[in-house]
C-alpha cells in the first residue's frame, strides 16, 4: 500500500465531510475549520490518549479556565509586549504577509536555501534590509511595500456593554493554569512536583494561515505545566505513589542539536541518559516528559522515524522559555512541529505575582519556594493531520483509500450492514449493534448501498472491522467480519463478535 499526499488527504476530508472550512456556504474565511463527525470522533481520541498519559498517568491536575482574559493576564505574562510577528503590508492593494515566511519563499524560490535558512531567525531590521537590497514587491500586485512593523497575534475584544475594558482570547491555555496556580494550591493542598494540565481552543490572529490544519487562527491546545521546586529538578514524580525507575533514561530519541542545525545535519539517535550528561536537556523531569511523548507517539500511530526532538537555537526560543526542546513529526515531507516543550522556569509566575500582589510561591518541606515549571503543549489539530496525512494509504488491490488508524483512535471499532435492506436482517443488525455496543464498542451502521461501497467508505474513514449480516446469519447464527488491516473475512458466530 503506498502512502496518500496531504493533497488526497484533504480530498478525503471534504469527500467525507471530516473536516470542513467554516463558514462556506458565506467564503471561506482563512484559517477556521470545523470538525464533521467523523473528524471529531477521532480528535476526541487523541485527547482522550493525551488525558490517561499527561493528566491521569502524571498524577495531574486538570482544569477548565476561561477563554476571554483581562488584559492584565496578558501584559503580565508579556503577550501584549511580545507576542508579535512581523508583517509587511502593501501600499498599493492592502495585501498583509508574514515578512520572515514571504522571504523564505521568495529565497527558496532562487534557490538561495541558505538565505531562506537564515530568515527566520532574523529581527525585524535585518528582514527589512532584504526587503530594500531584493527589492521584494507584492506577490499579488507588484506594489511597494511600508515598513515592516510588529504585529500582535492575540485577538482583541471589548467586555460589557459600554465597551471600554478590554480583554484578549487567550492565545494559549497556559495562562489560566499560571493565574489559578495559588487558588489550586489552597483548595488542594497538593505538594510539589504537581502538573496542571489544560485542553481547550486558543486564538492567534495569525497573518498568513496555511496548510489547513497546521496555522489556524482558532485551534485547540493540550497543556500540562508541571510545577516543581527547582532545587530538586531531578525528582521526578510520584506515579500512584510509586517512584519512577531510572530505566526510562535508557529510551532512545531522534535528537537534534543546536550544533546538528548550524552543520545542516540530521537529527542523530541519543538515549535520553546522554543527552541529559550532555546537558542538552535541562534537567531529569524535562528528560521524563520527553519519554512520555515518545510513549505517546507510538499510542498516536506515529512511527517514530517520523519524529524528531529540536532543540531551539537561542533566537527561536519564545519569551518565556529558558530553553525549548520542541517535538516535531513530518507531515508530507517536512517536519512541523506538533508539541512545545519549554522550561518556563519561574516566569510566569513570577510575573503574576508582580502584577496582581500575590505571593506565587507555596511550601515545600517547610520552606517556602516560587516553582519552576516545564510545559509541555500539544496543538490537537496539527496533531490530528500528523496522524491522518500519516496513515493513509491507497490499496490499488482494493482500488480505494484505507485509513489505517490504531484501535484507540479509530471513529467507530465496528461497523454493521445487513446485506440488504431486508426486515429479518434488519432486525438481526440491531440485535448484532447491541452486542457490539454492551461490550463498550462505537458502532456505524449503514442499510443502504452495495456492500462493496459501504467496505470502502468504511475503510476511507477508518473503521477497524465491518460485521455483516446474511441470509446464512438466520440459518446458522453467524456473521462475517471483515478487517481493516487486510480485508480479510472470517466468519463468527453472532454472540462471539467484540470478543
Ligand atoms: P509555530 O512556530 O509553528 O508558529 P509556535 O512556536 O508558535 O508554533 P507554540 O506557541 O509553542 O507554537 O504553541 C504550542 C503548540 O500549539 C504548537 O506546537 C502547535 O502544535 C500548536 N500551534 C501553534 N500555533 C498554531 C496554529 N496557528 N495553528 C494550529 N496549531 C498551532
Ligand atoms: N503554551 C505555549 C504556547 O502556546 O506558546
Amino acid at each position: 500500500m503506498e502512502k496518500e499526499n496531504v493533497d488526497q488527504l484533504m480530498n478525503l476530508c471534504s469527500r467525507r465531510g471530516i473536516i470542513i472550512p467554516s463558514f462556506k456556504i458565506y467564503g471561506e474565511l482563512a484559517g477556521f475549520y470545523d470538525y464533521g463527525p467523523i473528524g471529531l470522533s477521532i480528535k476526541s481520541n487523541l485527547k482522550s490518549i493525551w488525558r490517561k498519559t499527561f493528566v491521569k498517568g502524571l498524577g495531574s491536575l486538570e482544569i477548565e479556565s476561561t477563554i476571554v482574559g483581562s488584559d492584565k493576564v496578558y501584559q503580565a505574562s508579556g503577550h501584549i509586549n511580545t507576542f508579535t510577528d512581523p508583517i509587511l503590508k502593501c501600499t498599493k492593494c492592502g495585501s498583509t504577509y508574514r515578512a520572515d515566511k514571504l522571504l523564505e519563499e521568495f529565497f527558496e524560490k532562487q534557490k538561495n536555501y541558505d538565505l531562506a535558512k537564515k530568515v527566520g531567525h532574523m529581527t525585524s531590521d535585518e528582514l527589512q534590509e532584504l526587503v530594500s537590497k531584493y527589492n521584494i514587491s507584492c506577490p499579488k500586485c507588484k506594489g511597494e511595500f511600508s515598513k515592516i512593523t510588529a504585529f500582535n497575534l492575540m485577538m482583541k475584544t471589548e467586555i460589557g456593554p459600554t465597551g471600554g475594558t478590554i480583554g484578549y482570547l487567550r492565545p494559549e491555555t497556559a495562562q489560566g493554569i499560571f493565574v489559578d496556580f495559588k487558588e489550586l494550591y489552597k483548595s488542594y493542598n497538593f505538594k510539589l512536583p504537581i502538573g496542571i494540565a489544560q485542553e481547550g481552543k486558543v486564538f492567534r490572529n495569525e497573518i498568513s494561515p496555511r496548510q489547513i490544519l497546521i496555522r489556524m487562527r482558532e485551534f485547540s491546545q493540550m497543556e500540562l505545566e508541571y510545577f516543581f521546586n527547582p532545587e530538586k529538578a531531578d525528582e521526578l514524580p510520584l506515579i500512584e505513589n510509586q517512584k519512577v525507575n531510572d530505566e526510562f533514561l535508557n529510551k532512545k530519541i531522534y535528537l537534534l542539536t543546536r550544533e546538528d542545525q548550524e552543520k545542516g545535519e540530521e537529527a542523530k539517535k541519543v538515549s535520553l541518559s546522554e543527552a541529559l550528561e550532555l546537558k542538552l536537556i535541562p534537567n531529569k523531569i524535562f528528560s521524563y516528559m520527553i519519554y512520555k511523548e515518545s510513549l505517546i507517539l507510538d499510542l498516536f500511530g506515529i512511527n517514530e522515524d517520523l519524529t524528531r526532538f529540536r532543540i531551539l537555537m537561542a533566537d527561536e526560543l519564545p519569551h518565556y522559555s529558558k530553553g525549548n526542546i520542541d517535538l516535531e513529526i513530518k507531515i508530507n515531507g517536512k517536519y512541523e512541529e506538533v508539541a512545545g516543550n519549554a522550561y518556563r522556569s519561574d516566569f510566569d509566575l513570577s510575573n503574576h505575582s508582580r502584577m496582581s500582589n500575590t505571593d506565587m510561591a507555596v511550601l515545600d518541606g517547610g520552606k517556602s519556594v516560587l516553582p519552576h515549571v516545564i510545559e509541555v503543549s500539544f496543538g490537537l489539530d496539527r496533531l490530528f493531520w500528523a496522524v491522518l496525512s500519516n496513515n493513509l494509504y491507497k490499496d490499488e488491490k482494493r482500488g480505494w483509500e484505507v485509513l489505517m488508524l490504531n484501535k484507540s483512535i479509530q471513529p467507530f471499532q465496528y461497523a454493521v450492514y445487513p446485506l440488504q435492506k431486508d426486515d429479518s436482517l434488519i432486525q438481526k443488525s440491531i440485535e448484532a449493534q447491541r452486542i457490539l455496543q454492551e461490550k463498550g464498542y462505537n458502532v456505524f451502521y449503514k442499510e443502504t448501498g452495495s456492500i462493496g461501497k459501504r467496505y470502502a467508505k468504511a475503510d476511507e474513514i477508518g473503521i477497524g472491522k465491518c460485521v455483516t449480516i446474511d441470509y446464512n446469519t438466520l440459518e446458522d447464527g453467524t456473521v462475517t467480519i471483515r478487517d481493516i488491516s487486510d480485508a480479510s473475512q472470517v466468519r463468527v458466530k453472532l454472540n462471539d463478535i467484540g470478543n
